[in-house]
């Protein structure tokens, strides 16, 4: 299949273009490399690879790249609550009226798969298990865009939508602002971490499970059509003490404390159920701690000794 990535040079998209090319698609991403990132350096090599410079609002560069596609797969966003704060246009453009304008520029048989937070789950029913029947009420502007961006998505014929949970693993485009990779390079640098309000329950998924998902999503497209999926560890909805008690099983001179006061901004407390994707026959392949275990060679390699000797 020939596939566009917007947005595929970022976290998600540099593990997951050298995946879809290994699996013999042909892949387009479409990145204005906000980051200065030097990601996807390993996918040159292919000839079915190809990489555009350029913004994913820009109509006029975007509609000869749809034209050549078969799928696409809109990773291009301003990626979480602080990120959007910032940029308030930026984020209304390219996290909704840019997927807008793919779904109108696409042709029906075009499929789009694309991925958005479950974070809008968070301030559901104390208790419940969400499902994807479940109301999402985003509170902040990078919730209310992708969940205004999945509507338009799904309101097109060919079309799915995949709830992420918190992606947590290695990336050639880092990022350790997610809350498995921070607490783990946190756990390796500062020995410590102090964290707010402990009890509340998160889920997680590994980014190799992420790109593997997309492409069980390709390939079993015509049932799976139409819906959303939340995709999570059904065994790690676990709370951020939990969380910390499975890496220090690794880490062993990891100390956590919880404090006293503070809050989490985004409020996220929930129990996911990913029996929707389950029954497709999509199993995950990374659990916690063979994530833990990657991701402790990973910050073995990346360290920021910038401003300082060691
Ligand atoms: N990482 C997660 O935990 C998670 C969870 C749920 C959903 N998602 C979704 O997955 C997608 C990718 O997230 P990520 O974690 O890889 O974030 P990321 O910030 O690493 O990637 C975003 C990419 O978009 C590019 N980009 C930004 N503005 C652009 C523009 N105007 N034109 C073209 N490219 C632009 C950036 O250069 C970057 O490569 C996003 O849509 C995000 O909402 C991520």
């Amino acid at each position: 299949m020939n596939i566009l990535i917007t947005g595929g040079a970022g976290y998600i998209g540099s593990v997951l273009a050298p995946h879809l090319l290994h699996a013999g698609h042909e892949v387009t991403v479409l990145d204005n490399f906000l980051f200065g990132q030097a990601t996807l350096l390993d996918c040159c090599k292919h000839e079915g690879f190809r990489v555009v410079r350029g913004d994913c609002r820009d109509e006029a560069l975007v509609r000869p790249l749809l034209a050549k596609a078969d799928a696409i797969i809109p990773l291009a966003a301003l990626v979480g609550a602080p990120m959007c704060s910032a940029d308030a246009i930026g984020a209304r453009t390219i996290n909704q009226e840019a997927v807008e304008m793919l779904c109108r520029l696409a042709s029906p048989a075009q499929r789009i798969l694309m991925p958005v937070t479950n974070s809008g789950y968070g301030i559901a029913d104390k208790g419940k298990v969400c499902t994807e029947e479940s109301p999402l009420r985003p509170i902040s502007l990078y919730g209310t865009t992708k969940v205004a961006a999945e509507q338009a998505v799904l309101a097109r014929s060919n079309s799915l939508t995949l709830r992420l949970a918190t992606v947590f693993g290695l990336s050639p485009r880092m990022r350790v602002d997610l809350l498995v990779n921070d607490f783990v390079h946190r756990a390796i640098t500062d020995r410590a971490v102090v964290i707010f309000e402990g009890h509340f329950k998160r889920n997680y998924v590994h980014i190799q499970d992420v790109c593997r998902v997309f492409a069980f999503g390709l390939e079993n497209f015509e049932k799976m059509k139409g819906r959303a999926y939340n995709v999570g560890l059904d065994d790690a909805n676990l709370s951020k003490l939990e969380l910390c008690a499975v890496i220090r099983k690794h880490l062993p001179k990891f100390t956590f404390l919880e404090a006293p006061v503070g809050e989490d901004p985004d409020k996220r407390d929930y129990i996911v159920s990913n029996q929707r994707l389950l029954s497709t026959g999509f199993a995950t392949e990374w659990s916690l701690d063979r994530g833990i275990q990657e991701l402790i060679k990973g910050f073995t390699i990346l360290r920021n000794a910038r401003y300082s000797n060691v």
